[in-house]
């Protein structure tokens, strides 16, 4: 952890022992660990600024349509770099450029902050699927795909390794992470780098593709 993210601990540490009282799920971690995840913002100025951007029309929990991701407990790290990926242009969506493109990069970091600070998304934990476990757990060498949890680590609750994160995919809307995973394997996304994505994606069927999506999104990660 830096110097600066440091101070804004200190800072912030009135807010976050709140955050940690109601959540016990953030309760589970280290303060260094919840710091990491919520980044340089601020999640009390975040929520603010969510509201007030309109974040929270489409991202708001009980959203009726699942075609649109869920934030809570995502790594501020992630959020912010699909934020500018927008506001570049490298990723494009017509519900969503003109909202996301509006707050300054400061209010970004806030805003994510606020979700990477929020209870993580959880899914049912009904679904058994040996297959996508098992897919998911050790990936399948024959076609080159690696295991999921190497990256987004266990039930999908995301892993930060020095200055990249990778997202939370566990309890994540299921027409969502269809949607993505078939994006991915038909090719880069506008302008956007290459992404190891677009690899482990090229050897998944669609029938593969829709029960994996179904199986993370009933996944109950812990941050
Ligand atoms: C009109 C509805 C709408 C509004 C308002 C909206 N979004 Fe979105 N957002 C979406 C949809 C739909 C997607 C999925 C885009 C896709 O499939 O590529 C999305 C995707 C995202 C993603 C990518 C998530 C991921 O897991 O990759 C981020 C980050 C995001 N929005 C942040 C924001 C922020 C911050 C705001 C407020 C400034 C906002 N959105 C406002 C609909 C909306
Ligand atoms: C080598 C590391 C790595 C492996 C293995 C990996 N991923 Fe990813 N995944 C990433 C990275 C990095 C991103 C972010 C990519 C980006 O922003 O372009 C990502 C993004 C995603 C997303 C988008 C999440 C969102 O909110 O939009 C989904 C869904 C996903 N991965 C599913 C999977 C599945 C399913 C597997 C296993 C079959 C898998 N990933 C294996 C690194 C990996």
């Amino acid at each position: 952890m830096t110097r600066p993210n440091f101070h804004r601990l200190r800072r912030h540490l009135a807010g976050w022992l709140l955050l940690v009282c109601t959540s016990p799920a953030l309760a589970a971690l280290s303060v260094e660990d919840l710091a990491e995840r919520i980044g340089a913002g601020d999640p009390a100025l975040g929520a603010t600024k969510a509201r007030a951007a309109g974040c929270m029309n489409c991202h708001g929990s009980g959203t009726a349509s699942t075609s649109t991701p869920q934030l809570d407990g995502q790594l501020a790290g992630y959020t912010l770099a699909q934020i500018e990926r927008f506001k570049a242009g490298q990723r494009s969506h017509p519900q969503i450029a003109r909202d996301v493109s509006a707050p300054s990069i400061t209010d970004a970091e806030d805003i994510a902050a606020w979700f990477a600070s929020a209870a993580p998304m959880r899914g049912s934990g009904a679904a058994a699927n040996a297959d996508m476990a098992r897919l998911f757990e050790k990936g399948d060498r024959s076609r080159d795909v690696i295991a999921c949890v190497s990256c987004h680590g266990a039930n999908g609750s995301g892993a930060i390794s020095g200055s990249d994160s990778t997202p939370a995919i566990g309890g994540q809307s299921a027409d969502y992470l269809r949607a993505r995973l078939r994006s991915w394997r038909a090719g880069p996304q506008s302008g956007a780098p290459i992404s190891v994505m677009n690899l482990i994606t090229r050897a998944l069927g669609d029938a593969e593709i829709d029960a994996l999506s179904a199986w993370l999104s009933q996944l109950q990660p812990a941050p």
